[in-house]
């Protein structure tokens, strides 16, 4: 099988496919507000995310009051930018879904998945936001549970600002075959 460096012209006008390669993380958000029904469409998107066992150990906590946010972003230590972010999700895992023994870590990757999601989704639509980490740092878990008063079957994994970008930024080329083996290394 032989493996182009570029991307097959065919796919070029795929408006899915390409939305997954020029998302990008934003950083920077302009004043326009993000509405509620933008906000439902990207938890529509982060719902229809694959689990294992299809356990979706997930639970969504938007924050949208300024005071809040700026909490949030003092406690975080590389999520300075959610204080101007007119609003963030905290993707958080419930543990009363996750699965027991040797699966019980799967829920990582389940959160993992819907987080990719709502980034892919708020690209989609005109937004962007970047994944900024909680899980598994016990000093960054803590302040979040008391910030939003989040109880203990929860697990904040993630804290995601979304916005308008203040600007628009080109993707960076990713793009590299030594990391492509094919059948056998
Ligand atoms: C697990 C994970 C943790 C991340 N944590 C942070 C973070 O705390 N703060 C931040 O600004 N960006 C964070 N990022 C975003 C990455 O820095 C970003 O995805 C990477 O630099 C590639 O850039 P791109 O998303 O624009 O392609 C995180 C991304 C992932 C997947």
């Amino acid at each position: 099988m032989e493996i182009n460096n570029s991307i097959p012209e065919q796919f070029n006008d795929n408006t899915a496919y390409m939305n997954i390669l020029n998302r990008i993380s934003v950083r920077r958000y302009s004043d326009k507000p993000v509405t509620s029904e933008q906000v439902s469409a990207i938890l529509h998107a982060a719902m229809s995310a694959p689990s294992g066992v299809n356990r979706q150990p997930w639970e969504f906590i938007v924050v949208n009051e300024p005071e809040l946010l700026t909490q949030l972003a003092n406690a975080l230590p590389y999520a300075k930018m959610t204080a101007h972010a007119p609003v963030a999700i905290v993707v958080c895992g419930n543990k009363e879904r996750f699965l027991d023994d040797s699966d019980n870590n799967l829920w990582v990757q389940d959160l993992s998945a819907t987080s990719e999601n709502i980034l892919l989704a708020a690209h989609a639509i005109g937004l962007g936001g970047v994944w900024t980490c909680i899980y598994p740092h016990e000093k960054r878990i803590a302040p979040v549970r008391t910030i939003l008063n989040i109880p203990d079957w929860l697990v904040p994994f993630n804290l995601i600002p979304i916005g308008y970008p203040e600007k628009e930024h080109a993707p960076m080329d990713k793009w590299n075959p030594e990391r492509i083996h094919q059948n056998r290394l």
